[in-house]
């Protein structure tokens, strides 16, 4: 019997996709199709496809033209299926012509002719062209509007707030309503105060809204934006970017699978330092204190993790002006666990995160919220074990490609819970009445 092997996405299954399979089906009595899983394909950034790796499944067994079909996970695992499975042709489209010769040494590698005008790409593009527009100061934008660029079936209409930058190319600057007008979706990273009416009239007029936490001070308002959203058939998504970074995601799971056992403590820290002459001119010179540009990126893994039911808590605020905090530490006491955020502006430290648990601990090295990277250690260091998930640029593009697949699926996903997003609305209103917090 000769056995055929071919491997693809196949998202979206087009005619291109079923006649490589008869091709390759022709070729040989036995056709093993490899579809490349969802984490694989992000390693290897293909990051925009729409079809989860079940469905790409489910797609190509509805052919009838594959006998076997098998998942790609891993760079290099080619050769190992065709010596396990005892492959004797190795077949795959024009489009990759001489990149899989390496493969003769095991098996014959042969080129099947690609379909002409016809790809995922472009079907993925004409689906979902998504109009979006930023809104927020230049400075806050422009690496979410570069990395923006390489999405296909996004296009940045414009920016609202920006005023002109050259780091935002060509994007003209709009009033935030006719903004609106023009876009169907938003990205929403303007001050604090702003954020509540942005959001609700963006929901009301039916455009969907991915925006930075809070979203709004204190839960009800939260809350309310929640239920628009819902009214009006609208995707609101939190646009903190960790949560959609894989390394992150993989280390909520690991921590919820009880790999570290039960979880007693979390310590996080995210810092940055502007210098004081222009903190002191934080208003004229645009910078964000340090409970708005980093508290709710600091609080959001203590409620992923912990739930929000703590027993208490505590905020200590180094501030200047009665307002501007310059270092804050929160701590929050649960029934069985504690946790401590840490945030500077004007005070820097290490950015790390720790998780520490009754079987071992989670370390995420500095800068955590960036993160490709992390160890769960133990007692026995011989049982450490290192992850690493590649990130592309900042990972503004996951948040995008989530936000994307959410418009299109028709529903928000639960990257970041609502009762996350209230929580964390509802220590902002506690820090900015000043209830609770101690100031020195
Ligand atoms: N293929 C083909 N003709 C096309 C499109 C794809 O023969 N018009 C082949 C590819 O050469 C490959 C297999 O189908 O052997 C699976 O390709 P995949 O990358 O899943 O499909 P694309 O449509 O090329 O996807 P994308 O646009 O995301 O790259």
């Amino acid at each position: 019997m000769k056995k055929v092997i071919t491997y693809g996405t196949f998202d979206m299954l087009h005619q291109g996709h079923l006649n490589i399979l008869k091709r390759a089906k022709a070729l040989g009595d036995y056709l093993i199709v490899g579809i490349t899983s969802d984490d694989f394909d992000s390693r290897r950034g293909k990051i925009n496809v729409q079809q989860s790796m079940m469905e790409r499944v489910e797609g190509v067994k509805e052919t009838g033209l594959a006998d076997q079909i098998i998942i790609e996970e891993y760079e290099g695992q080619k050769i190992d299926d065709i010596n396990r499975f005892g492959v004797d042709i190795f077949a795959i489209g024009s489009d990759w012509q001489g990149k899989f010769d390496y493969l003769s040494e095991f098996c014959k590698v042969v080129y099947l002719e690609r379909t002409k005008g016809i790809s995922s790409t472009q079907i993925r593009s004409k689906n979902n062209h998504l109009k979006l527009g930023l809104v927020g100061k230049a400075k806050r934008l422009w690496k979410i509007a570069n990395e923006a660029i390489s999405i296909n079936g996004l296009d940045i209409v414009g920016t609202s707030g920006a005023g002109y930058d050259r780091r935002l190319k060509k994007l003209d600057d709009y009033s935030f309503e006719e903004l609106i007008e023009k876009v169907d979706a938003v990205f929403i990273e303007s001050d604090i105060k702003n954020r509540y009416e942005q959001i609700k009239y963006s929901l009301e007029r039916g455009k969907h809204v991915l925006c930075y936490l809070p979203m709004a001070i204190g839960r009800s308002q939260q809350h309310e934006l929640l239920e628009i959203a819902k009214k009006n058939d609208c995707v609101l998504m939190s646009g903190i970017k960790t949560a959609y970074s894989t390394a992150y995601y993989r280390l909520l799971l690991m921590i919820k699978s009880g790999e570290i056992g039960d979880v007693a403590s979390i310590e996080t820290t995210c810092t940055s330092l502007d210098e004081v002459s222009k903190i002191k001119n934080y208003q004229k010179n645009d910078i964000w204190s340090a409970m708005d540009a980093w508290g709710a990126t600091a609080l959001m893994p203590i409620f992923q993790i912990l739930g929000t039911d703590y027993v208490d808590s505590m905020i200590v605020s180094k501030k200047i002006d009665g307002y501007f905090d310059l270092f804050t530490k929160m701590d929050f006491v649960y029934k069985n666990a504690v946790a401590t955020a840490k945030i500077g502006k004007g005070v820097k430290s290490e950015g790390e995160m720790i998780v520490s648990g009754t079987k071992g601990y989670a370390y995420v090295p500095s800068p955590w919220w960036k993160t490709d990277y992390f160890e769960i250690r133990y007692e026995d260091q011989n049982r450490n074990k290192r992850f690493f998930y590649e990130l592309e640029g900042e990972g503004f593009k996951y948040e995008l490609v989530n936000f994307l697949r959410a418009i299109n699926h028709g529903r928000t996903l639960s990257y970041t819970g609502n009762d996350v997003l209230e929580e964390i609305s509802n220590v902002y209103e506690k820090f900015y009445d000043g209830k609770d917090v101690r100031t020195i």
